[in-house]
């Protein structure tokens, strides 16, 4: 990254059912931490999450619970730009002009589509399909450097450096949109189902026991951790030994990353011990630090006015920043601007 372009951090979250576990340590943490560091646009990305049907109302109660859940996380809505996407136009618009840079080839590599979408290719929305150029358009709006994202986006932010590199050089504007790098939580990118732990932790699995949700409260934490899939076998000394168990893994990699601690040293400390003890460590853990949020995000959630407030004026700020770049990109591209 050259030297003197300014770092902006964007990254976005979808509203499509309650925040959990895995949004939280895999994104949500890195976005509060950033904030210390550098400018910072988060967006709750509702254009997005009508790539599968939604309820209005349902959407709607959806938007407002996870603004709530940003700001109960940490994020400080004075400091960063928080707001809903669908309030800012460019973000639609920005995608297509993307759609008519991207490749369908580059399209068909992208792994999320083709999970998503299922057998039925041929009756997924054009939306779901496109939906990689959207996102690419959500952070080079803003010309982002950094977007802290978890390990399932990571193809979705290459596909944004080609698409940035491709504008650049297909309408001679060097360095005009940056490349923006992913930021991932190295410790723990991807939080596994709780149920599989070869699948990740996601707000569209079925089973409720398959995730911690940040509304979850102490009792309903330990139920689903107690249930946690685990095997017979006891707590290993070696990481080595944990190579084909990963619900193990999913629950020690958990646990040592809420107690800001290394995997090494809770095998030190765990080893010989079998789950059920070890799990009754790691509800304790997790209920210290999920409770507070859950318990904050509920109260925010009773003042739907201040929620609209905060967004509001979020989006105020994003559309200023949004409509000078547009204005960039629409004379690179030759349209004429009354
Ligand atoms: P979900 O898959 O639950 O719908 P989103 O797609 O809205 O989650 O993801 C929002 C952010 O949270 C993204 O940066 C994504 O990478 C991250 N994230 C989602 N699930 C996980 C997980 N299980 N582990 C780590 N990060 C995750
Ligand atoms: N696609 C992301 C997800 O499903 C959410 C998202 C939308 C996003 N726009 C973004 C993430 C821009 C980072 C940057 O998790």
């Amino acid at each position: 990254m050259s030297k003197n372009v300014k770092s902006v951090v964007f990254s976005g979250v979808q509203p499509s059912g309650n925040l959990h576990l895995g949004n939280y340590l895999g994104a949500i943490k890195n976005f509060v931490d950033l904030q210390k560091k550098m400018k910072c646009i988060y967006c709750i990305a509702d254009l997005h999450a009508i790539t599968i049907s939604q309820d209005p109302k349902e959407l709607k109660k959806n938007i407002l619970d996870t603004t709530a859940g940003f700001i109960a996380c940490g994020l400080d809505f004075k400091k960063s730009i928080i707001f809903n996407q669908s309030s800012v136009s460019g973000h639609a618009e920005l995608a297509w002009i993307f759609n008519c840079v991207s490749r369908i080839g580059w399209m068909n590599r992208m792994t999320q589509f083709k999970e998503k979408a299922g057998a039925n290719k041929e009756n997924a929305n054009v939306g779901l399909y496109v939906y990689p150029n959207l996102m690419a358009a959500d952070i080079l709006l803003y010309k982002a450097t950094h977007v802290p994202v978890g390990d399932d986006q990571k193809q979705h932010l290459e596909l944004t450096r080609d698409i940035a590199q491709k504008f650049n050089n297909d309408f001679n504007a060097e360095n005009f949109f940056p490349l923006p790098e992913p930021l991932i939580q190295e410790k723990l990118s991807r939080v596994m189902s709780l149920r599989d732990g070869k699948k990740k932790m996601s707000k569209s699995e079925e089973s409720d026991y398959s995730r911690i949700d940040l509304k979850d409260d102490a009792e309903t934490i330990k139920k689903k951790i107690k249930k946690a899939k685990t095997d017979s076998s006891p707590i290993p000394e070696k990481i080595e030994d944990l190579k084909n168990r990963p619900e193990a893994q999913n629950l020690l990699n958990i646990y040592s990353f809420v107690t800001n601690s290394t995997v090494e040293k809770t095998l030190k400390e765990m080893k010989g011990k079998d789950f059920s003890k070890f799990k009754d460590h790691l509800s304790d853990a997790l209920v210290s630090v999920i409770c507070p949020i859950g318990k904050k995000i509920k109260e925010l959630e009773s003042d739907t006015a201040n929620l609209k407030k905060i967004l509001k004026e979020g989006s105020e700020k994003a559309s200023t920043i949004a409509k000078n770049n547009l204005k960039e990109i629409k004379e690179i591209l030759g349209f004429i601007q009354s």
